[in-house]
């Protein structure tokens, strides 16, 4: 008889406890599966696919798959890792992602991740799709260019603001964030800068006005220790 529910990550044993994730128990314990959708204030969307982990041999999204004994989680190996890399290339040639002119550079959970799963390249051919700047709220500002539709602004502002400021509209490599209000830009809507919503977005297509490039190269969010090690951007804000 065992005295807790574990399963295996690349060999380690993780405790987990009722109703957690795959990726909460290796959370918890300390161990680092690369994700952007995946925030753990809210419920699992499973969007990106970037924490993909083979388990019993089958590729699950480590955000949404539950944990259960006795599991053998395989976060690390060659395939996965460049699986997502994969993602990454596509995430960043599907936007317009100008990481040197970028105020959230250093501070951004899609370099990040992409640092640390060894991407060197875009790979893929860009797309340099045309999209507007949204400069219209006084205090925020949205680039839809660095948007990964990753929906945590949209939950955000629908499960804990009540305002349900931002949804995602049409499909596959057409859909695109919108902006619920009346023109269609932000300063026409319900959002404040107070709002969850406003603190959520893992890289800079949600960003706070009347700042900009306040920390300088060297201390930046990650320009020590990498994501695995520093953790979420959402998590850190207090420190930024
Ligand atoms: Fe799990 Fe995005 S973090 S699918």
């Amino acid at each position: 008889m065992k005295d807790s529910d574990t399963f295996t990550l690349d060999g380690k044993t993780i405790p987990f406890q009722p109703g957690d994730t795959i990726m909460d128990a290796a959370m918890r314990a300390g161990e680092y599966i690369p994700h952007l959708c995946h925030n753990p204030e809210f419920a699992p969307h499973g969007s990106c696919r970037v924490c993909v982990v083979e388990v019993n041999g089958r590729q699950v999204s480590s955000c949404t798959q539950p944990a259960s004994n006795d599991l053998e989680v395989k976060n690390n190996s060659e395939e996965l890792v460049q699986m997502r890399r994969s993602i990454l290339q596509m995430l960043f040639v599907e936007g317009n992602h100008v990481c040197p002119g970028c105020e959230k550079s250093g501070a951004c959970q899609l370099q990040a991740v992409a640092y640390y799963t060894g991407m060197l390249s875009p790979h893929f051919t860009h797309f340099f799709p045309r999209r507007p700047l949204d400069a219209s709220h006084p205090d925020t500002v949205i680039d839809f260019d660095r948007c990964i539709l990753c929906e945590l602004c949209v939950r955000a502002s629908r499960d804990v603001d009540g305002k349900n400021v931002f949804a995602l509209d049409d499909r596959g490599i057409k859909t695109h964030l919108v902006i619920n209000s009346p023109s269609g830009k932000l300063g026409d809507s319900e959002f404040a800068v107070t709002d969850k919503a406003a603190h959520v977005c893992p890289v800079g297509a949600i960003l706070p006005k009347h700042q900009g490039y306040e920390k300088p190269i060297g201390e930046r969010l990650y320009d020590k220790q990498p994501i695995s090690v520093v953790g979420d951007v959402a998590a850190n804000e207090d420190k930024e």
